[in-house]
């Protein structure tokens, strides 16, 4: 009777320990896991969009906003562009040039020394790219600047196509873009307008509401699925980032995004007809 008391004492004592060593092995594991998390996050006290008051976006009259200015007005504003970190913290060429003038609000605690200000070769960009040089420099605007003679400063390059690749790949270690993005984020940055508008005219207010569904006329045209999957995601997170803003018409986004993955779903199963159905809708709802 007394022995088989002890071995249960045993057993249960073994079991305690036991689940004692599980609890601490968890507890290690959320630790290092919520340090890990904590090094992707931003350090307190940043802030990286502005919500309020933003400068208006000055557009050079008479514009012609085709395809490819969208797309890099689209990409302009898509964190998925400038890479991995980028994405987790939701960080676009728009979160510093925003409304490709400046976000005079911009700083990120340990890399900005004062609001506006931002160090872009630190290596909480890209581990290994790194100039040892605390050297937090101003955003500058983007305003007429595709008039230029060079750009950058510490890293000079004399045309705005190889800065572009440069800001993307090396300052962000975005993924490398294609020609056909670098075009049109160079169209989107060559239309930004360096003059004020005249009083008399009326500020375009094409900030918060600008439309996008006309860039899938073409993978939808060309049953290219990769690429509409690719287009409606840069699209989707867009909408994602305007429902953010205040004012915001939240229910009128989230129809828009409910319609976009029906128009999805209808062309993964090869019904493009049924697609362009919902395509025209959204298109005429604009
Ligand atoms: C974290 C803030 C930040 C982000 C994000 C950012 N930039 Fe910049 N950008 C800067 C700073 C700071 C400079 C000044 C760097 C220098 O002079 O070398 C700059 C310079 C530039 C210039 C040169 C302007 C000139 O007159 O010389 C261009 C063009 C530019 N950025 C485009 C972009 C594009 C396109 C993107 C997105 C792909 C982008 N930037 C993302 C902060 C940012």
């Amino acid at each position: 009777m007394a022995a088989r008391h002890k071995k249960a004492l045993h057993l249960r004592l073994l079991v305690f320990g036991f689940s004692i060593a599980l609890f601490s092995l968890a507890l290690n594991i959320f630790a290092s896991l919520a340090l890990a998390e904590a090094e992707n996050w931003l350090p307190p006290g940043s802030s990286t969009e502005m919500l309020d008051s933003p400068p208006p976006e000055l557009i050079k009259p008479g514009t012609e906003k085709d395809r490819e200015w969208l797309y890099g007005r689209l990409l302009f504003r898509s964190p998925s562009l400038l890479g991995e970190k980028a994405v987790r913290i939701g960080l676009s060429c728009n979160s510093c040039h925003t409304n490709g003038h400046v976000n005079t609000s911009f700083y990120i605690n340990g890399l900005s020394d004062r609001p506006g200000r931002i160090d872009v070769t630190n290596r909480f960009w890209q581990a290994g790219f790194e100039d040892g040089i605390a050297n937090p420099l101003d955003i500058p605007s983007l305003r007429g600047s595709a008039d230029n003679k060079f750009f950058g400063t510490v890293n000079v390059f004399p045309d705005l196509h190889a800065f572009t690749s440069h800001v993307i790949m090396i300052e962000f270690a975005g993924p490398e873009p294609n020609e056909e993005a670098i075009k049109a984020l160079i169209s989107y940055m060559n239309s930004l307008d360096i003059n004020e508008l005249e009083e008399s005219e009326p500020v375009v207010e094409t900030s918060s509401d600008m439309s996008y569904i006309s860039l899938l006329h073409r993978p939808l045209e060309n049953r290219d699925m990769p690429e509409l999957d690719r287009l409606i995601d840069l699209i989707r997170s867009d909408y994602g980032r305007r429902a953010k803003l205040p004012a915001a018409q939240t229910d009128a986004l989230h129809l828009t995004v409910s319609s976009l993955r029906e128009l999805q779903d209808k062309a993964a199963k090869d019904d493009f007809e049924a697609a362009f159905v919902i395509y025209r809708k959204l298109s005429s709802d604009q």
